[in-house]
């Protein structure tokens, strides 16, 4: 730093190009008005931001702005003292008279210092205060009259009592503090007169520069004492609740770590004994649990390896819980192969038929697997995989099989499953992974040699994302990989071989090909009233009753009110929302014996609507067909068979076909080739050809909201068509289905029994099949043989003779 004491400094003249530390300057401004004589009274001021410079004190202050630079040039020159001010605005660049407070210090500049980067300090002493008394105009830098304040050369006992202890208290200030030099008490010490001892420490305080000012302003010694011992008093209980709290929180540090080590060695000593903690007690049960729980080879020494880490682990660590959960996971997953309770095949028989009513067909399929599977345990048998509409007993026929095998039975719903996590877990650095759906079961059944039932495989979320949930099944029910079947979570192989699956599904199409391979599928089409009936004898009321706590006595329902149940409130192929109906009347008749209104009650079909309200299925047939060109159709639809509605319609036009009710591309195609054939026979069925070709025709197939599709209303098309164009109206007693071909034959179509059955639930009595389709008789339940009217066709004109109403004297064919 370039430095020289001002004293010894050439005068700085206003033109001498020179700087105040000597050296020559390039281009020196000549300044005016320096000329101008300086009165006795006033002093060069220099303005300060944020310093209140005390008397006997000295600060090194920043000399930046050209106008102090200037000042302090000339106070220099002229050998007078620098008048230091405090802005009121610190803001402002060029404070006049209003931005400063009006008393300040006259200080002595011991040092003009101009650092290598430019700046200039100068070191100032703090002299005396002094008030101004008008500030002066016309000077290139701030100028004020000022007066002078001493402070009083008497000193009183009050005084010099105040300045004892200001003495006392700031020293006990310094002991408080950290890290304060030992010279700093010996200054304060030394401090002479009362005057300057006030002075030097409200110099030092800690506190802002308006609170100096306002020290500095008061001119008054003892007040001013009196305000710095409050100041101080105030600052030493700070520091001492500071401290205390310093104290405190050290202290506690110390504690926990102290604890920690008693710990430690509480450990090491309890090792030494052979007497364990909690945690030691915890790994030594789970050692104990690892050895009973028979796990193969290779999973066991895993197991141990990370029990291993576990010991090692304090107990507090995140990753000790982590650990623990999945050896308890391990430990509780059934490793060892439970002895196969041998499959008595009679039994079995007996189980199943004390379960479901009928079902002749299903249950012999499932009699022939279990016999296979007895006669050789560790051939590969196929997996079950019951298919057909809600409610007709694919899960309980799962249970059944449970039951008549003497396993557990565990139930997966995989419907909406996407992820392929769900089934095969996630990996454990995931922060709560757990093992997927399949292992979790494994540990709920508690066994090997269960039977498990994948409810809805095909409601399976198709492969994306995250994996294909199809892809994981595969390797589920593959019994080349599922004795090492993988959990993400798990990490060691498990061995499904022992798990009977049984699949369930509504429909067959939506199940991925490779699944469906694996497969042996078992249809369930769903009841016909009659065996309803007898379901809802044998198994729904008696159930329902014990539900609702009722007696055989107390409670009687005949035959025709459940058959009424069954076709008009409810229209299903399953039997659940009958056994909620049945539910639904015992709890109403339970109200009226409990209230004491009745002892005994018996429930007939008229009793119904009062307890289940209005039929909610009227015989739609009746009302809907009957007039020309509406013919009754027979639907498959995954919850069974159902019957549709094909309207044709005419008007004047130009031989346009418009489709309507959400038909699918099939549907449309056999539409037009329907239409073909209606044109092609016209001759035959009376209608004049001109008579096409005048009119727009438009079939529409209610509801319109529900898409269809398929090639089976080939012929219910054909016939509405001849209908309408012959105006002989379809019998409202017949329904079909059936393919065409242009040439006129009706071939054969799927779905026979569920159409059938939904054609005797709509009250049909007579139903048009394809003669193809006789092969499917024996499908058809008896009860439905005997109430329907089958009539086989080959050839459409066979429908349409069978189909079409005499025409009627009154109706004029087009
Ligand atoms: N043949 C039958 N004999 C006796 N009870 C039956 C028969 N069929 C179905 N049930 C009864 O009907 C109810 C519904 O059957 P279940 O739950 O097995 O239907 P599901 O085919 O699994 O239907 P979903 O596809 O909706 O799962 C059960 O209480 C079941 O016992
Ligand atoms: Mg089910």
């Amino acid at each position: 730093m370039n430095e020289k004491t001002l004293p010894n400094t050439d005068p700085v003249t206003a033109d001498a190009g020179t700087r105040i530390d000597g050296t020559p300057t390039e281009e020196q401004p000549r300044r005016e008005g320096t000329s101008r004589p300086l009165p006795e009274d006033a002093l060069i001021i220099v303005p300060v931001r944020n310093v209140v410079l005390f008397p006997g004190m000295v600060f090194p202050l920043t000399v930046g702005r050209e106008r102090s630079r200037a000042a302090a040039q000339e106070a220099a020159r002229l050998q007078r003292p620098l008048g230091i001010l405090l802005q009121s605005k610190p803001e402002v660049e060029e404070p006049g008279p209003d931005d400063l407070h009006w008393v300040g210090t006259t200080a002595s500049v011991l040092r003009y210092i101009t650092a290598p980067d430019g700046s200039h300090h100068a070191i100032c002493k703090g002299v005396k205060r002094f008030r101004v008394l008008q500030f002066l105009e016309g000077y290139p830098f701030t100028v004020a009259r000022v007066q002078i304040i001493e402070d009083p050369e008497t000193v009183d006992a009050d005084i010099e009592g105040r300045a004892h202890s200001l003495k006392e208290r700031a020293i006990e200030i310094l002991q408080l503090l950290p890290q304060v030099p030992e010279e700093m008490v010996a200054a304060l010490q030394g401090v002479e007169g009362s005057a300057r001892l006030a002075d030097f420490i409200a110099g030092l305080m800690d506190i802002s520069p308006e609170e100096k000012q306002a020290l500095l302003e008061t001119f008054d010694l003892k007040a001013r004492l009196d305000k710095l011992l409050e100041l101080l008093s105030h600052r030493i209980e700070v520091l001492k609740v500071s401290r205390e709290v310093d104290a405190r929180t050290r202290q506690s540090i110390d504690d926990s770590n102290r604890k920690h080590l008693l710990r430690e060695q509480m450990r090491t000593i309890q090792k030494e004994l052979g007497e364990g903690d909690e945690s030691a007690t915890e790994i030594a049960e789970l050692e104990k649990a690892i050895t009973e729980a028979r796990m193969p080879e290779e999973v066991e020494k895993h197991a141990r390896k990370e029990l291993k880490r576990l010991e090692r682990m304090p107990e507090a660590a995140g990753e000790y819980s982590m650990i623990r959960t999945y050896l308890e996971w391990l430990i509780e997953l059934p490793w060892a192969p439970d002895p196969e309770a041998p499959i008595d095949i009679a039994e079995a028989r007996r189980i199943l038929d004390a379960d479901h009513y009928g079902l002749e067909k299903v249950k012999r399929r499932i009699l022939e697997f279990l016999a296979v599977r007895k006669l050789n345990p560790s051939g590969k048998s196929p997996i079950l995989c019951f298919v057909g509409p809600p409610g007709v007993g694919k899960t309980s026929l799962g249970q059944s099989i449970a039951r008549a095998t003497g396993r557990k039975f565990v139930r997966v719903s995989l419907g909406g499953v996407h992820d392929e996590a769900e089934m095969r877990g996630h990996r454990r650095t995931y922060i709560g992974s757990l093992p997927g759906n399949i292992i979790q079961n494994l540990r709920k059944a508690g066994t090997r040699n269960c039977v498990m039932m994948l409810d809805e495989v095909d409601k399976l979320g198709m492969g994306g994302f995250h994996g294909d949930p199809a892809s994981a099944l595969l390797e589920v029910l593959d019994p080349e990989q599922n004795s090492t079947f993988r959990d993400n979570y798990l990490a060691v192989p498990f061995d499904l071989s022992g798990v009977m699956f049984i699949c369930t599904a509504n429909v067959l199409d939506t199940i991925p090909g490779p699944l469906r391979d694996r497969m042996e599928v078992i249809q369930l089409p769903g009841y016909t009233a009659q065996e309803k009936l007898q379901i809802a004898r044998r198994y729904l009321v008696p159930r329902q009753l014990a539900a609702t706590g009722l007696t055989a006595e107390q409670c009687e329902i005949s035959d025709s009110a459940l058959l009424a149940i069954i076709d008009d409130y409810t229209r299903e192929a399953g039997v659940r929302n009958l056994e909620r109906e049945i539910g639904n009347v015992f709890r109403n008749v339970a109200v009226r014996i409990a209230e004491g209104s009745a002892q005994q009650v018996k429930i007939g079909p008229d009793d119904l609507p009062a307890i289940l309200g209005p039929r909610k299925f009227e015989a739609e047939v009746a009302m809907r067909s009957g007039v020309p060109g509406v013919a009754t159709g027979l639907a498959w639809t995954p919850v069974g068979g159902d019957i549709l509605f094909v309207e044709a319609a005419r008007m004047p036009g130009t031989g346009k076909l418009i489709l309507t009710g959400q038909l699918g591309e099939v549907m449309k195609e056999s539409a037009q080739a329907a239409l073909s054939l209606v044109k092609a026979r016209s001759r035959e069925l009376g209608v004049p050809p001109e008579a096409l070709e005048k009119s727009d025709i438009h079939i529409h197939v209610p509801a319109g909201a529900t898409p269809k599709d398929g090639p089976s209303a080939g012929v219910a098309i054909f016939v509405a068509l001849a209908s309408l164009l012959t105006g002989r109206p379809v019998r409202s007693d017949v329904a079909m289905t059936g393919e065409i071909s242009l040439r006129g034959l009706v071939l054969p179509i799927g779905g026979v029994k569920e159409k059938v059955l939904a054609a005797l639930r709509a009250g049909i009595s007579t139903v048009m099949l394809p003669a193809r389709n006789r092969r499917d008789l024996e499908e058809i339940p008896a009860d439905a043989r005997d109430k329907l009217k089958i009539v086989w066709i080959e050839q459409v004109d066979e429908a349409v003779a069978t189909a079409l109403s005499p025409a009627s004297p009154d109706v004029v064919p087009v």
